[in-house]
């Protein structure tokens, strides 16, 4: 059985107020992770204890030590009690000039080290008008996980269409289920059927309030991975209660 999994990527951003999402997440029985900056990781452990909220990292170094000016190794997220860990986010991907390659390593070193990787897949807008965007999430999807064998319970995969994120253009339900699918008939070829139908799939790109209901309802679609709209407290506490009201 998959469980829901509501989680905000705070990208260079902090919360206004964490504390309706804190009593959000305990009246919903739904998974919630937060994803705050690095330097305020901690702030946030001590923020959450108690509360159902988990802690996840926006990026790791695929290296566990060295001169590696300004980077953060896996290891520190370990010492931290940080779980979750992001990789391969497409402002990473695009902005930073992440490789497939890099983000494999990556994805290998957190399964290595017991983390739970989210790999975030997506096409841009030009891939998709020329209708290679299956194509373009399916060798994302096999360079990333290629290697791996272990802890496979782990991996969450979040399809983020780099033409929704920001944007206002959220996919439509319809359109994020059919590459939900996709998804995971991929992840079948790699893993095998049943490692596949537990496996966790979100979708991220301008998830708000008023969409994701419609999202949630999907067969495929088993949570969200929210940017903008999880930085006002009130509101990504709403989306965990609606997304508590889709599960019943
Ligand atoms: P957005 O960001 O919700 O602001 O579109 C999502 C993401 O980048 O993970």
């Amino acid at each position: 059985m998959r469980r829901i999994l509501i989680a905000g990527n705070w990208k260079m951003n902090v919360i206004d107020n964490i504390n309706p999402v804190i009593d959000s997440s305990m009246k919903n029985d739904v998974d919630v992770l937060i994803m705050p900056p690095f330097i305020y990781l901690e702030r946030f452990n001590t923020a959450i204890k108690g509360s159902r909220v988990k802690l996840g990292a926006q990026n790791m170094s695929s290296q566990e030590k060295g001169a590696f000016t300004g980077e953060i190794s896996p290891l520190f997220l370990k010492e931290f009690g940080i779980e979750y860990v992001a990789i391969g986010h497409s402002e990473r991907r695009h902005i930073f000039k992440e490789t497939d390659e890099e983000i494999s390593l990556k994805m290998q070193k957190a399964i290595d080290l017991n983390l739970k990787p989210i790999l975030c897949v997506g096409e841009t807008e030009s891939q998709r008008s020329i209708n290679k965007h299956k194509f373009v999430v399916e060798n994302q999807l096999k360079i990333a996980l290629g290697g791996i064998e272990n802890n496979l319970k782990n991996i969450i995969i979040a399809y983020e269409p780099v033409w929704a994120i920001g944007t206002g253009n959220t996919a439509t339900p319809n359109d994020a289920e059919e590459m939900h699918l996709f998804i995971r008939e991929q992840i079948s070829f790699i893993f095998g059927r049943n490692v596949s139908s537990e496996m966790t799939l979100l979708y991220g790109g301008s998830v708000t309030e008023e969409n994701v209901k419609d999202l949630l309802r999907k067969d495929n679609i088993d949570g969200v991975l929210v940017g903008g709209s999880s930085l006002k407290g009130d509101k990504f506490a709403k989306i965990i209660e609606i997304a508590g009201k889709t599960n019943i």
